[in-house]
């Protein structure tokens, strides 16, 4: 027998029922809606809607998929009445309503033009900023730009933010990042001597893969960003960092540990790819091999 929360309707026409809130809440949870950006709701469709100069009429009805627990009006063969809906509270936080993203490509042209644009790392960061190209700008709560000191000989790349780095706005500060300072750590570098971002600097939803076309939209990014750091070694977190920076096509287990060239636009540096902390927390045999690499990047900073 399920427990209630509550004997009587809520008002909303909900009677609340501890099961059914839990299956809600881990719908959410596996659709990547984990933490909660205001008190009130929101309800963003109408905002959209009414961005785009939607009339009135439509942008204060309620979205099919979104309707409540009552059939629609159209199933039910009623007349449509206007969804009751509450004003957006004054402290709702401000999400720009996206405006359709130019196609993939287009974007990544634009990504291009603009990588290309920045002189420094912070007029790199301030046009990641403002770009609307890529879609999961508009998912994420804030951009990951780096973290560490962008003067460091080393430089390492992951793959896209988490939950933790979205929250923080810094990558690997989540439990793959605790992994990761003492992995660095074990060879006498931390934050200071390292400089850290990603291939991807928004955080997919659900930490899902990022899909090819946003890789490719944000790669002129990370690229432009190395070129600008301009370190004397690149290291690679995961296989997807390394398919995508260093173009290697096997798998992490076989690439990883093999130095080799990356062209940086200016110069060419050495590169590795090693384990990604997060798959070492899944995979802890895999460590004594990361702890191989470790030392062959430590054996390669001491070299000049
Ligand atoms: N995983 C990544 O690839 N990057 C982060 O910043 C955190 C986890």
């Amino acid at each position: 027998m399920s427990s209630t929360l509550s004997d009587s309707a809520d008002g909303n026409g909900w009677n609340g029922d501890r099961d059914a809130l839990a299956d809600i809440l881990a719908f959410h949870l596996e659709a990547g809606v984990d933490v909660a950006l205001g008190e009130e709701p929101v309800d963003r469709f109408a905002e959209s809607l009414a961005a785009r100069g939607a009339p009135a009429s439509l942008a204060a009805q309620e979205p099919p998929h979104m309707a409540g627990g009552a059939p629609s009006a159209a199933a039910s063969g009623a007349t449509a009445q206007p969804a009751r809906r509450a004003p957006a509270p004054a402290n709702a936080p401000a999400i720009i309503a996206p405006a359709s993203p130019p196609p993939p490509d287009v974007a990544a042209l634009e990504a291009r033009e603009a990588a290309a644009s920045a002189p420094d790392l912070d007029a790199l960061r301030a046009l990641l900023e403002s770009f609307e190209g890529c879609p999961l700008k508009h998912t994420a709560t804030r951009l990951v730009f780096a973290d560490g000191n962008p003067a460091a000989r080393l430089m390492l790349v992951g793959e896209a933010p988490g939950r933790d780095e979205d929250i923080e706005g810094k990558p690997f500060v989540g439990r793959s990042g605790k992994l990761l300072d003492r992995m660095l750590a074990a060879i006498g570098i931390d934050r200071t001597s390292a400089y850290i971002a990603n291939v991807v600097p928004w955080r997919p939803p659900g930490n899902r893969t990022p899909t090819p076309q946003e890789t490719a939209i944000c790669l002129p990014f990370i690229r432009r960003q190395i070129e600008l750091a301009n370190p004397d070694l690149l290291v690679c977190l995961g296989g997807p960092s390394a398919q995508t920076l260093l173009g290697l096509r096997e798998g992490i287990t076989k690439a990883r540990g093999r130095w080799v060239d990356y062209d940086t636009g200016s110069r060419t540096i050495p590169a590795l790819a090693t384990f990604h902390p997060a798959y070492l927390l899944r995979t802890p045999l895999g460590k004594r091999m990361a702890w191989r690499d470790m030392l062959a990047i430590e054996a390669r900073m001491s070299e000049s």
